[in-house]
């Protein structure tokens, strides 16, 4: 997708599409849309009357123009009844555009870009992010009638009125953080008997190398040498082996810091020997959705290149039943000597991250991320919009929320209540990994998992609710959403700042 400035309309090559923004009743621009309703002789107008337009946010009233000149027009409603306009808000609309023009076969586009927030950078970036992940479709397995044609993409977005050094700056990093979601989706989107374990490994390793990340992979004997048995556990039971992939960035100047995000990467969660019910297992091939945003966002972070030093360690295993699967009853030792009583093989996320947080602690990150599609009762309490964030550092959390924001993803805290950790003490072990009850289910992952933090600042990320999306939503398609790997590649770029 090309993205270029331009100081007028008459610029425009013949044809191309044209977007214009609304607040509710209002244009954002009425200077640009006087014009607009000169060129299009009044109809603009006239249709929205008629359709009785309100310029909401999802509102995208599109006015086919058969004239030779220009191409058809799209309003573009940014009113959302529930929240003030933020760059957040120029996304979503972006994306019900981009998905929109796919269906108007649209090639070439002009906007005139409402500046939100007072931050043209941002309001750009949201602008593109959002026309680019809203034309997101996975077509690896579609299969076309005869004749029936593949959605069209953008393959020029003009921007009126942008000065040229900020559209050359934003654009680069706009193009990467929107393919590093798409790279997520994608995995998240691949069907689990395709990628296996040793499969997530391979292609993190290839987009890794591809950017000059060093990469190394650790197989089921590697990890048994390091005594990382917990994670070994999770992965007894398939017949595809169990990987730990360690992508290591080391920026060329001296880094701020040293960042470890480790992402929970079960290419499928049966459950184990504690099955779950056929419904329940159904979007169970995202289950690797925390380790495709932390390849993604290292990805993002190789092309990028800010001076920031960071481990990403994918913990990639697949979660089956079988005769050699652990059992309830079990126990494991973890890398860092604690011991862990199996009492259900569903709760398998926080056994192979339990491992992978030590072993990048001790790969000498000074502060840890953990992203994981951990509890179905994050969804229960926060719906599938908002993650949960748990953390044992109030000053990194702050700091953690604050790019969130920036990068337009809802996240809210849960208390890491350290009185809950009687409901997780075992009788012959250290720990459990599951709880009696269905109580706090989303906090008891979390305390159990700050277990393996080797006393090192961390936040705790539970993702389940919105690493999928049941249908297409603004700048979201039905499937994988690729959720936190915009605030993963924000958080690292804003250690530079905070340094
Ligand atoms: N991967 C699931 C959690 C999940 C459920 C993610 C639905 C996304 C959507 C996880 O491994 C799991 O099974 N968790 C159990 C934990 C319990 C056994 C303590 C759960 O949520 O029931
Ligand atoms: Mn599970
Ligand atoms: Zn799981």
């Amino acid at each position: 997708m090309q993205v270029t400035a331009i100081r007028s309309l008459d610029e425009l090559p013949t044809g191309t599409a044209l977007a214009v923004f609304w607040d509710g009743p209002t244009p954002i621009h009425p200077d640009v849309w006087s014009v607009v309703q000169r060129r299009y002789q009044g109809v603009p107008g006239q249709l929205m009357e008629r359709r009785r337009w309100k310029g909401q946010l999802g509102d995208v009233l599109s006015v086919p123009w058969l004239g030779s000149e220009t191409g058809p027009l799209y309003i573009v409603g940014l009113r959302d009844e529930h929240h003030p306009m933020t760059a957040e808000t120029l996304r979503k609309a972006c994306g019900a555009l981009g998905r929109l023009v796919q269906g108007d076969r649209v090639d070439r586009i002009a906007l005139t870009l409402p500046v939100l927030e007072n931050d043209p950078r941002m309001s750009l970036r949201a602008a593109l992010e959002g026309l680019r992940l809203g034309q997101y479709n996975f077509r690896k397995y579609a299969t076309t009638e005869p004749g029936e044609p593949e959605p069209s993409v953008l393959e020029q977005v003009f921007f009126l009125d942008v000065p040229e050094p900020v559209l050359a700056s934003v654009k680069t990093v706009a193009e990467v953080i929107a393919d590093a979601v798409a790279l997520a989706r994608d995995l998240i989107n691949e069907p689990p008997g395709y990628l296996s374990p040793e499969r997530l490994a391979e292609v993190a390793a290839d987009y890794a190398s591809s950017v000059g990340i060093m990469v190394r992979i650790y197989d089921a004997a590697d990890l048994e040498a390091m005594g990382a048995y917990a994670f070994l556990s999770v992965g007894r039971g398939s017949e595809s082996p169990p990987r730990m992939v360690h992508l290591h960035y080391r920026p060329e100047t001296k880094p701020v810091g040293v960042l470890g995000l480790v992402g929970k990467g079960i290419t499928f969660d049966s459950g184990g020997l504690c099955l779950k019910p056929s419904a329940s297992m159904l979007d169970m091939k995202g289950d690797m959705a925390g380790a495709a945003a932390v390849l993604a966002a290292l990805w993002a972070i190789g092309r990028l290149k800010p001076p920031v030093e960071v481990h990403g360690v994918l913990c990639c295993a697949e979660n089956m039943p079988s005769g050699r699967a652990s059992r309830p009853g079990d126990v494991v030792r973890a890398m860092n000597g604690k011991t862990i009583e199996i009492t259900n093989t569903d709760a398998e996320g926080r056994l192979v991250l339990a491992d992978g947080l030590v072993f990048t602690a001790r790969q000498g990150a000074q502060k840890l991320v953990d992203v994981a599609t951990l509890t179905g009762a994050a969804t229960v309490a926060l719906g599938s919009q908002i993650a949960a964030v748990m953390s044992n550092d109030e000053v990194f959390q702050q700091a953690f929320l604050a790019s969130a924001r920036r990068a337009g993803e809802a996240f809210w805290p849960l208390p890491l209540e350290r009185d809950y950790k009687t409901l997780i003490k075992s009788d012959i072990a250290f720990i459990k990994n599951s709880a009696n009850s269905r109580e706090a289910g989303t906090i008891i992952g979390g305390l159990f998992l700050s277990e393996f933090t080797e006393g090192r600042p961390w936040v705790h990320l539970d993702i389940a609710g919105p690493f999928w999306a049941e249908k297409p939503a603004f700048y979201l398609a039905a499937g994988g959403t690729g959720f936190s790997t915009r605030s993963l590649i924000q958080f690292t770029l804003d250690q530079v700042e905070a340094a």
